[in-house]
């Protein structure tokens, strides 16, 4: 072993080349210009214009099994940092460091990044971008000598965060290939970055993207970095996706229970709290066998509009002028969870919060930072604003039985000052430590993180919550692309999927039941619409479908999510298959107008090819719109082994476009 390990380093010693160092360069794991090295720096910062520069030496070094820790002390720039690298048994990387100050004066912690190294086979990155209601559109290009950068500067991770950044092969698919993927465990501030430098190396890196003079260590003090989670496969893009989500379903605080069918009330109701109203939505609700009802913004002090009242987290008697409870009740006889909704980071100028402590914002100098949707961020780092949320937000929840809160963050971080310093690293800790009281004054309680959608779904806040909404677009044909790649890190149970209204509140577009049923199925399932407004017919088809995903989730919310590398750009093909390769099941989608009269086939990896399976076409919302005459005989039931599923397939129905059925494959 050891003489491997001396032969491969002999083996990748460089030359020497032309205008170069006189001896080959080896910068480690810091990064450091001292040590040679032209690209970007692990580490930079400095004391006040002076020890600007690093050169670590390692002190410590400890490995076991999967663990490696590294202690590395600069002593003349009196910083000691430590590096620890663990690798789970998902093939989970979670790279984590700590910097601390071991000088007299202060330190300036500029930027503190992890970097991995990418071989030469990586050619291409895939990050994602976006903005509301459409949210990780996927980016692929090719890497080229430089740096693509992608930050976040919007004080949350961001509709346009890129949840991972991967580093692909040209051929990699979703089923195939080699991929490197990164993703940051952090809600504020970050930034991604790929870097191939002139002498041909490249790397893929994270970390916080920390203001000026945001991070200033005082003497003995340690900065904890944000977690690089990465993850290898050599299974392709599912491969990435199958160990994020073991991971995540490993951790002691992944949800237990199965996820509850959730009716959100918001497009049903918007601001129009009327009781009787709900009571109806209620009554169809329990009908259809929702288990768990949500009411939305606009239940506490003068909140009528979106103009007035956050930060006052008091019922409003205007509206309900007996409190919360008795509708709470009515929920709860129906055997039905409630929920409430709080964005407890905002405040309206119109509040009397903001009237008593205008001084609670996030804000630099004198100035008041630009209105987004009339509202401004209230400076929970600052002591007094953060037990002011905490109290007010707890004391509803300790009057009342709410099984869940949604939190919701509307608007971006600009200027964001904390008593004349950048204040978005704090605030971020801030919001982490107020979740953390909150579970634990209230054992049980569940937290979906929803900012305007899909604005604060990361690696960072995902063991204080429960559930994230993926989108506040809830139209179906847009959210197969946006859980498409949401999923891409996050497992599906914990991402919210609802049955939008007939015609889309953010498209406009009209769109069968079964597809948005089948869409809304392969997530934490739920409706949001105006179910009192439903036919009798439809009705009758979401109680189905409520019953067969309550039957499904078992597997939806544990198997393995499979991405079909479908050879047309027409549809899309993905389903959950048990680990076990009993049972698998499919949606087939329509998005757009095929060109043949016959598409390709579907085909089914991973099963069991020795086995047989029943495979069939099944309907539980009622059927998507043909364009044929008669659809293939297969989707009455037929009986194929898992390598003719694999390699021959069945043949695809031409659906009208926007339309959608699920598959079940079934060992025989
Ligand atoms: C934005 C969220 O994403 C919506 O679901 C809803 O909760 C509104 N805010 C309420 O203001």
């Amino acid at each position: 072993m050891h003489g491997d390990i001396a032969s491969v380093q002999t083996a990748i010693r460089p030359s020497i080349a032309n205008s170069s160092w006189d001896q080959p360069q080896f910068p480690g794991v810091m990064r450091e210009s001292s040590r040679g090295f032209l690209g970007r720096p692990t580490l930079s910062g400095h004391r006040n214009g002076k020890a600007w520069s690093t050169k670590f030496e390692v002190t410590d070094f400890h490995h076991q099994a999967n663990h490696v820790t590294v202690t590395l002390i600069d002593f003349h720039a009196e910083l000691e940092v430590v590096i620890t690298f663990d690798l789970d048994v998902h093939g989970v990387l979670f790279q984590r460091a700590t910097v601390k100050n071991i000088g007299e004066s202060q330190y300036c912690l500029n930027e503190f990044i992890h970097w991995l190294p990418l071989p030469k086979e990586a050619t291409q990155t895939l990050d994602f971008a976006g903005r509301w209601s459409n949210e990780r559109n996927p980016q692929r290009k090719e890497i080229a000598t430089g740096t693509w950068v992608r930050e976040s500067r919007e004080g949350r991770s961001g509709h346009n965060f890129s949840i991972a950044d991967i580093a692909l092969t040209a051929q990699t698919s979703f089923q195939s290939g080699s991929a490197w993927a990164t993703s940051i465990a952090w809600s504020g501030n970050s930034h991604y970055l790929v870097e191939k430098l002139f002498d041909g190396s490249q790397s893929i890196g994270a970390g916080e993207l920390l203001l000026p003079g945001e991070l200033i260590l005082e003497s003995g003090q340690t900065y904890e970095a944000p977690a690089l989670v990465s993850v290898y496969s050599a299974e392709g893009l599912d491969g990435v996706s199958a160990a994020y989500h073991s991971y995540l379903r490993a951790r002691d605080v992944h949800p237990k229970r199965p996820r509850p069918l959730t009716l959100n009330m918001w497009e049903a109701l918007y601001f129009d709290h009327d009781e009787e109203k709900i009571k109806a939505l209620i009554d169809v609700a329990a009908e259809i066998g929702i288990e768990r009802v949500v009411l939305d913004d606009g239940w506490f002090h003068s909140r009528r509009n979106d103009r007035a009242g956050l930060g006052d987290w008091v019922i409003d008697p205007a509206v309900w002028p007996h409190g919360l409870s008795p509708i709470i009740k009515y929920i709860n006889d129906k055997g039905i969870e409630f929920g409430l909704w709080f964005e407890g980071e905002m405040v309206n100028p119109d509040s009397d919060l903001y009237r008593a402590h205008p001084e609670w914002i996030l804000h630099e100098a004198d100035r008041v930072p630009p209105l987004w949707r009339h509202q401004l961020v209230l400076d929970i780092g600052h002591e007094g604003a953060f037990n002011h949320v905490l109290e007010q937000t707890s004391a509803v929840l300790a009057a009342h039985n709410i099984a869940y809160i949604k939190w919701d963050h509307n608007r971006v971080l600009v200027d964001a000052g904390h008593l004349g310093a950048a204040g978005v690293h704090r605030q971020t800790q801030a919001i982490y430590r107020l979740f953390a009281e909150l579970k634990k004054r209230h054992p049980g309680l569940e937290i979906e993180s929803c900012a305007s959608g899909g604005a604060r779904i990361d690696l960072g806040v995902i063991d204080l919550v429960d559930r994230f909404w993926t989108s506040d677009n809830n139209d179906a044909l847009e959210r197969q692309t946006i859980q498409r790649w949401t999923a891409q890190v996050i497992a599906p149970e914990l991402l919210g999927t609802h049955i939008g209204p007939t015609h889309g509140h953010q498209t406009g577009r009209t769109l069968e039941l079964s597809m948005r049923a089948t869409t809304a199925l392969f997530g934490h399932a739920g409706i949001e619409w105006n179910i009192t407004e439903a036919t009798t017919e439809e009705r009758k088809h979401l109680a189905t479908w409520a019953q067969y995903y309550k039957n499904n989730r078992g597997l939806l919310h544990s198997g393995k999510m499979v991405r079909v590398d479908y050879p047309e750009s027409h549809a899309y093909l993905h389903g959950v298959r048990a680990h076990d390769a009993s049972r698998a099941l499919f949606a087939y989608v329509q998005l757009t107008p095929t060109v043949s009269v016959h598409p390709s086939p579907l085909k089914f990896p991973g099963l069991d090819e020795s086995a047989n399976y029943v495979i069939k076409a099944v309907f539980p919302a009622g059927e998507p719109r043909f364009m044929l005459i008669a659809p293939p005989e297969w989707m009455n039931g037929i009986t194929l082994s898992g390598s003719a599923l694999a390699a021959i397939g069945v043949t695809a129905p031409i659906l009208a476009p926007a339309n959608a059925f699920l598959i079940e494959i079934t060992k025989a």
